[in-house]
């Protein structure tokens, strides 16, 4: 065997397997594209993105592989979906992750120095997860409450508008709570 023959062998090892799913979540994914005509399949993708987060926390290369196969598209126009958006996850976060807005007009009413306040509090950098795995903090893009800055998403779902460093330890706390009692919203 060549050296280049060696080389595609074992780049190709590397490559990812489609990833597999229950009949549950495949049921869930019918129903996504069962929403659009036969022939438009792919209109499915952000939901059924949505589904494999929901279930497994982040959307892995073998999730992107199973949709592109399922939903009749080429793998780089899921990862482009899926990098596009900031909802998707691309790598396991914290049970909590925290998207603060320091777009423009949040950043003008607080956004950045809430960003730096949950810093300090959870003593992590932007990007990061607590030790305990509890918190994932990141910036995040307009999310239409521009009047209400400074505002942060919880877990993409859940939106938190006027946020003092008051409001934020409540916050805090209180999800810190929630996690305690062993549930997570
Ligand atoms: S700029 Fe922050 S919600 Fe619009």
């Amino acid at each position: 065997m060549s050296a280049i023959e060696k080389t595609s062998f074992n780049m190709k090892s590397l490559e990812p397997k489609p990833s597999e799913f229950t009949t549950e979540v495949l049921a869930r994914f019918a129903r996504e594209v069962a929403k659009y005509p036969n022939d438009q399949k792919q209109s499915a993708v952000m939901a059924c993105l949505s589904i494999v987060q929901q279930v497994n926390g982040f959307i892995s290369p073998g999730d992107e592989l199973f949709l592109s196969g399922y939903l009749d598209m080429s793998p780089m126009a899921v990862h482009e979906v899926s990098t596009f958006y900031n909802m998707y996850n691309l790598e396991p976060t914290g049970t909590y992750k925290i998207n603060v807005c320091t777009n423009l007009p949040c950043q003008l009413r607080g956004g950045q120095n809430a960003l730096d306040y949950l810093c300090k509090k959870l003593n992590i950098q932007v990007g990061e997860t607590t030790k305990d795995g509890l918190f994932t903090l990141q910036p995040g893009e307009c999310m239409g409450a521009c009047a209400d800055a400074p505002v942060l998403l919880v877990n993409d779902r859940n939106m938190c508008s006027f946020m003092s460093t008051e409001k934020m330890d409540q916050l805090i706390d209180g999800l810190k709570e929630t996690a305690a009692n062993g549930s997570q919203s």
